[in-house]
C-alpha cells in the first residue's frame, strides 16, 4: 500500500514536484512511513524511527489544497488495496492528520 502510494505520488503532477524537491532516498521514505503507518495504527515499534510530522510539512509549507489532493489519493490507493472496512479504519486516522497538517497550512505565511 505504502509503495504503491508514493508510486503515484511521483507520478501525480501536482504533488511530484513537491516530493522531488525533498525525498532523495524513495526505499528509505517508504520504509519510514510504512513503519510510521504500522505503529499508527497499533503495531508495536520495530525500528529507531522518530517523526516530526508537523515540522517536517511546515517546513515545505504544505498548502490545504495540497493535503486535500494527498487524501484523495491515498483514498484511492487504500481502496484499490484493502477491503472497504479496513480502508476505512487507516483512512480515518490519515483524514485526521489531515486536519491537524491543514492548521499549519492556514497559519503559514503563504
Ligand atoms: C493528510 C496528509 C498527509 C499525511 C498524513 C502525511 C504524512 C507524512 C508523514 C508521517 C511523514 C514523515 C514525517 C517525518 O519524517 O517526521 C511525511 C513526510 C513528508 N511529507 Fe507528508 N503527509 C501528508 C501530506 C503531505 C503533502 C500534501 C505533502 C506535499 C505537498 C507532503 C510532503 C511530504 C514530504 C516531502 C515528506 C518528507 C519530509 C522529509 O523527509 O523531510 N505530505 N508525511
Amino acid at each position: 500500500m505504502v509503495q504503491d502510494f508514493y508510486a503515484r505520488v511521483r507520478r501525480d503532477p501536482l504533488l511530484g514536484p513537491r516530493f522531488a524537491a525533498v525525498v532523495e532516498d524513495w526505499p528509505a521514505h517508504e520504509a519510514k512511513l510504512t513503519h510510521f503507518w504500522w505503529v499508527s495504527l497499533g503495531g508495536p515499534a520495530y525500528a529507531p524511527y522518530r517523526y516530526r510530522v508537523a515540522d517536517a510539512h511546515a517546513a515545505i509549507g504544505v498548502r490545504g489544497e495540497e493535503i486535500r489532493h494527498w487524501l484523495a489519493l491515498f483514498e484511492d490507493c487504500l481502496h484499490a488495496h484493502l477491503p472497504s472496512d479496513l480502508a476505512a479504519q487507516w483512512l480515518a486516522r490519515a483524514q485526521a492528520m489531515g486536519r491537524s497538517l491543514s492548521l499549519i497550512a492556514e497559519r503559514a505565511p503563504c
